[in-house]
């Protein structure tokens, strides 16, 4: 690193001891800990992850920073102040809880800072800002300490959200979030150096359920086996372990993922209405061609079967149909005879 990118790990790490500082041992600290606190996280949690508090102050971090020598407009490519018109600067995080995000070599780049009481126009998470340091496109929450674990267990677990990856981490601990972006290539290229297999936990509400179809589709295309681990309606993973603890979370959801077909499956049934003929048929129609491309006789049979239960539609009619989609069928079909120029090319020989 150079000497630039060096002083501002420094003002990071400066603001991260900060933080959890004042979240774990001052007055000023105490709602913010007992917010933690109540909703789940203990104090073990705490320490591991370096969860903080930013005061409601303006300039906390700024005079801290300055008092020990940093440049300050180093400090604000960082992402860690703004500078006002007249030249002086102040704090980017405050009011919140604040999460350190790590890198994969474990050094801390940026934080993301969530809000602990409702205010007006302010998001729930406030990120750091996209610096050469801190690339949500490529990071990915707890890799670097779930490394180890994803080699172990020869499968990665990813969750919508880093506060998801804190509230397993005491029963999974191959783990990893984006941050709040889509996956990215970036991201799959990391998590591929470790497993080719990836069990997707994603929030059980629209947003979730949307995002885990894309990003399951993004891991397959590129060699990735997917499976899904499917929420009740309305939770995420944080809320499940609340309400049912880590264990449970581990052997009920974690263990029992559905495979990529079966969650395609249930998706694709789910936006639509089996009762009417044109809901069953558009289901039909969505299904069968990716039923056609599994490579296993007994899966096909598996899922055709599925499919002939959900519409009442018979397994032969199915079967017959799904004949149409075949890659074999398609090739024929492509280059009819009657248009195959064997005889251009005899008479260009001639
Ligand atoms: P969620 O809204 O599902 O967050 O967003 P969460 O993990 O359940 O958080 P809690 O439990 O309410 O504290 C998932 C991810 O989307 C990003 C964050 O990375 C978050 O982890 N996000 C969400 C933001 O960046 N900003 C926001 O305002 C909200
Ligand atoms: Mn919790
Ligand atoms: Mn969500
Ligand atoms: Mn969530
Ligand atoms: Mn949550």
């Amino acid at each position: 690193a150079n000497l630039n990118e060096r002083s501002q790990l420094e003002g990071i790490s400066l603001l991260e001891k900060l933080f959890h500082h004042l979240l774990m041992n001052t007055e000023e600290g105490h709602d913010a800990l007992e917010y933690l606190l109540n909703r789940g996280f203990n104090e073990s949690q705490l320490n591991q992850y370096k969860v903080g508090w930013a005061l409601p102050g303006w300039e906390t971090a700024a005079k801290l920073l300055e008092k020990k020598g940093f440049d300050l407009s180093l400090m604000e490519d960082a992402g860690l102040l703004i500078k006002r018109d007249d030249g002086s600067y102040f704090d980017r995080f405050k009011n919140r809880v604040m999460f350190p995000i790590e890198d994969s070599k474990g050094r801390t780049v940026g934080f993301s800072g969530r809000i602990i009481s409702p205010e007006k126009n302010e998001p729930k998470y406030l990120n750091s800002p996209e610096t050469p340091l801190f690339q949500k496109n490529s990071l990915l929450f707890n890799f670097h300490r779930a490394r180890g674990a994803i080699r172990k267990e020869k499968f990665a677990v990813l969750f919508e959200g880093f506060a998801d990856v804190i509230a397993a981490s005491e029963t999974v601990s191959n783990a990893v979030a984006t941050m709040g972006t889509s996956l990215t290539k970036q991201h799959i290229q990391q998590i591929k150096r470790l497993t080719d297999t990836v069990v997707i936990c994603y929030d059980g509400d629209h947003a979730g359920t949307e995002a885990a179809y894309k990003s399951s589709r993004e891991l397959a295309s590129n060699g990735m086996t997917v499976k899904v681990a499917k929420l009740p309606s309305g939770e995420d993973p944080d809320d499940y372990i609340q309400k049912f603890g880590a264990e449970k979370f581990r052997t009920d959801i974690i263990q029992q993922p559905l495979s990529l077909m079966a969650f395609k499956m249930w998706y694709l049934r789910s936006g639509k209405s089996l009762q009417s003929e044109d809901g069953r048929l558009s289901y039909i129609n969505a299904v069968l061609p990716e039923i056609s491309e599994l490579s296993s006789a007994v899966e096909k049979e598996l899922y055709l079967k599925q499919l002939s239960d959900d519409t009442g539609v018979s397994f032969s009619s199915l079967e017959e149909q799904m004949k149409s989609y075949s890659p074999v069928q398609k090739q024929i079909q492509v280059i009819p005879e009657s248009v195959q120029p064997q005889k251009k090319s005899s008479i260009l020989k001639a």
